[in-house]
């Protein structure tokens, strides 16, 4: 193990990590740089991306502002990021429509930007050989893949998506032992929520909402050597609702 005293450490991995200018994005790159990895931060908003970078512990990390649904800018991202260990796909959004009255176009940038995005980001990165043997790919799915939820069909519908991916990739990625898992956190106080629904959240989560400090641990859990027999698999984090 390259890490013997601590199998959690992330010291010499290179760990690329989308949807950095906020929320669970920001925390998962903090986290990492704090155990030791460099970091290529990446998101669509110059000045917040700007902030986390400005909060990474250590040196040598890259930011690239990118759209992950221009696959000219993604092409770029992964040009400017090198040979990576890890990546964390946190890019996401949420829209909440009843199947009744969803639109296509709503429903095209839920699957864009929830499943498309990643899944072509680690597609660009396993064509181009940029991501290390014995690496490892880490998904953000959500714990609306595994209930039901009035209105959150469309982002519920990707989610679950990302799971299915995840096994076959896993088995694809096995000889190179390159390992694939998702992370499922239930409500984590983030700029995805707005207040009301977020608050509306706090009774059925019996240890209380999470916080992206919780998803962050997870995440370098999955991206480093302590969960070296770990593949194919999701971590469900919903304190106790399910
Ligand atoms: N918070 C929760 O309770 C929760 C629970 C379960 C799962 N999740 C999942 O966790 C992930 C992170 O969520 P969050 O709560 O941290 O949300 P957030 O604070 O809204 O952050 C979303 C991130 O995605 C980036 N992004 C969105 N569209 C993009 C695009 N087209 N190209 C590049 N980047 C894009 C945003 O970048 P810009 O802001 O720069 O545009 C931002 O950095 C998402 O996949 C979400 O579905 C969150």
């Amino acid at each position: 193990m390259a890490n013997a005293r601590n199998p959690f450490s992330l010291a010499g991995k290179a760990v690329l990590v989308t949807g950095a200018s906020s929320g669970l994005g920001r925390s998962i790159a903090i986290a990492c740089s704090r155990m030791g990895a460099r970091v290529i931060v990446t998101g669509r908003d110059q000045a917040r991306l700007a902030d986390t970078f400005g909060q990474l512990a250590g040196d040598g990390h890259v930011q690239f502002v990118a759209d992950l649904t221009q696959s000219a800018q993604m092409h770029a991202l992964v040009d400017a990021a090198g040979t990576v260990d890890g990546v964390v796909h946190s890019v996401g959004l949420q829209r909440l429509a009843p199947i009744k009255l969803v639109s296509e176009k709503l429903l095209g940038e839920v699957i864009g930007t929830n499943f498309v995005a990643p899944v072509m980001l680690t597609q660009r990165l396993l064509y181009r050989n940029a991501l290390a043997e014995g690496g490892a790919i880490v998904f953000l799915s959500s714990s609306a893949a595994h209930i039901g939820t009035p209105g959150v069909g469309p982002y519920s519908s990707m989610k679950a998506a990302l799971h299915g991916l995840t096994r076959c990739l896993a088995l694809e990625q096995a000889k190179r032992r390159v390992r694939v898992n998702c992370i499922s956190p239930s409500a984590v106080e983030t700029p995805l929520w707005d207040r009301d629904h977020l608050e509306a959240q706090r009774a059925r989560h019996p240890l209380g909402l999470g916080t992206p400090d919780d998803v962050a641990a997870a995440a370098i859990y999955l991206l480093s050597d302590a969960s070296r027999w770990v593949t194919g698999t999701t971590l469900i984090m919903d304190g106790g609702a399910m």
